[in-house]
């Protein structure tokens, strides 16, 4: 890390300067972004609490299944990227951003005592000529009535000493065919000079950076981005249910409809949400709907109906055992992927471990394959990801796919196991029909 100059930051920016940059909170966001920020020529000091991500880092390890492990040392070889609990070295830093996590609590309300932890780090050495952003998905007003007054205190003031803006991180694991930086990138500042001097800094690493009227924009636009897929993804599960009482194939209804050129945009039924985004998210509207003495009846229903979606497929199991004169107590199940995506091996919410819960609690003989979770835990069980070659699979009584993950031949496991539920649409030609259910 250089020393820290007292140049105007817009100033340094025009004329290229490599800058000193911080990432708070070093996840499934902030790695991929410090190690972009970082391979553009600037001088990254990634900072969290996590002792074993830290440990991992040091030793050169990646945990983020988008970021090789190879890049990382690369870049700490290269004095481009450290990785650090020691937040006092942010008192060098010219960039500050904060990527920590926002979920919610015990009744649904936002939690942002970690975005709130991180920005006192950064107040304790907050500095003339600092920009400071906010990138953690959160409720809009978050910028302005939390952030600001706390930095304030300190007898800086955002516009005319230092930078704070607003700009929503929309990576999306195991999407490889969009680069972080040709997504473009929404930001809002406090003031317009916070938020050209963030969009300035963001323009050295991201194509498109998207300047915004201001920070309450640009929060409310992630929160609406990730609504409106939980609305469509809702409305899709409902058609589900209505196709199987009809006795049509959903999906085939999907890919006819996907044909129209305009006016449609396709989503799949599935298992449920999971993830850190589009099963949280939605409840931050929400909140601050309440706040306004407003409800938001979409997010409410939609919220639910996917939520009901866990013990839709249990009830595909029920059936499907059903038909071999079986219950689900004492039945061995194999429960196909369990983390939340494909590509992933990120299990947070993930609506595979409801269903296991769901049936760990009519007494199922349980186990899993994922080839990128090696164990999970469901309540006072630890379960291993077993293997799946045919003499494997043959203990089973049912295989329930949850993920679909690439490298499975999906079409021949019903060749090996009585009865297959298929929450994802993985089987697109069943050679034994009457073995596959669908949801
Ligand atoms: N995961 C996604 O796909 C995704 C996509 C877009 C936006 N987001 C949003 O980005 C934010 C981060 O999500 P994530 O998935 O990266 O979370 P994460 O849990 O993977 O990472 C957060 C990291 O912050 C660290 N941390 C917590 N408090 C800290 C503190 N006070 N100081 C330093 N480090 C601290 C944690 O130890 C953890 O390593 C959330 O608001 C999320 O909604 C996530």
């Amino acid at each position: 890390m250089k020393a820290r100059t007292m140049m105007p930051l817009l100033g340094r920016l025009q004329a290229q300067e490599s800058l000193n940059v911080g990432v708070i909170g070093l996840g499934y966001v902030g790695l991929p972004l410090a190690t972009l920020i970082a391979s553009r020529g600037h001088c990254v000091t990634g900072y969290d609490i996590s002792e074993s991500r830290l440990r991992s880092l040091h030793s050169g390890e990646s945990y983020i299944d988008d970021v090789p492990s190879l890049q990382v040392a690369e870049l700490v070889k290269a004095g481009r990227f450290t990785a650090t609990s020691d937040f006092r070295t942010l008192e060098q830093a010219d960039v500050a951003i904060i990527c920590v996590q926002t979920p919610v609590d015990r009744t649904l309300n936002p939690d942002v005592s970690h975005v709130l932890a991180a920005a006192e780090s950064i107040r304790n050495h907050l500095h003339p000529e600092q920009l400071v952003v906010l990138e953690s998905t959160t409720y809009p007003g978050t910028t302005t009535e939390l952030l600001l007054p706390f930095f304030q205190e300190t007898g800086l003031v955002a516009g005319r000493d230092f930078y704070l803006a607003f700009s929503p991180e929309r990576i999306d694991p195991s999407n490889h065919r969009y680069a972080i930086e040709d997504v473009p990138k929404v930001v809002g500042g406090v003031t317009d000079i916070c938020r050209d001097v963030a969009c300035t800094f963001y323009g050295t690493f991201i194509n498109t950076p998207v300047p915004v009227s201001s920070s309450t924009v640009a929060e409310l636009a992630k929160l609406h981005e990730n609504t409106f897929r939980t609305v469509n993804i809702a409305l899709v599960n409902e058609m589900a249910f209505l196709c199987d009482r009809l006795g049509v194939d959903v999906w085939e209804v999907i890919e006819a409809a996907a044909t129209k050129p305009f006016g449609f945009m396709p989503f799949y039924p599935g298992p449920g949400l999971g993830g850190h985004c589009l099963p949280i998210d939605p409840h931050y509207l929400s909140w601050c709907a309440r706040r306004e003495k407003f409800g938001m009846r979409f997010i409410e229903l939609a919220m639910q109906i996917n939520e009901s979606m866990a013990n839709h497929v249990v009830g595909k199991v029920t059936v499907a055992l059903n038909t071999l004169g079986k219950p689900v107590q004492a039945s061995n199940i194999l429960l196909l992927g369990v983390a939340y995506k494909r590509g992933v091996s990120d299990t947070r919410e993930s609506p595979a471990l409801r269903v296991a819960t769901l049936l760990q609690s009519l007494n199922a003989r349980l186990a899993y394959h994922d080839e990128h979770v090696e164990e999970v835990r469901l309540g006072d069980e630890t379960l291993r990801s077993e293997p799946i070659y045919p003499d494997d699979l043959a203990k089973y009584d049912i295989v329930v796919i949850l993920t679909d993950h690439d490298g499975i031949d999906y079409e021949s496991i019903p060749d090996h196991v009585p009865l297959v539920v298929d929450t994802r649409h993985a089987i697109r030609k069943a050679r034994y029909p009457h073995k596959v259910f669908r949801i």
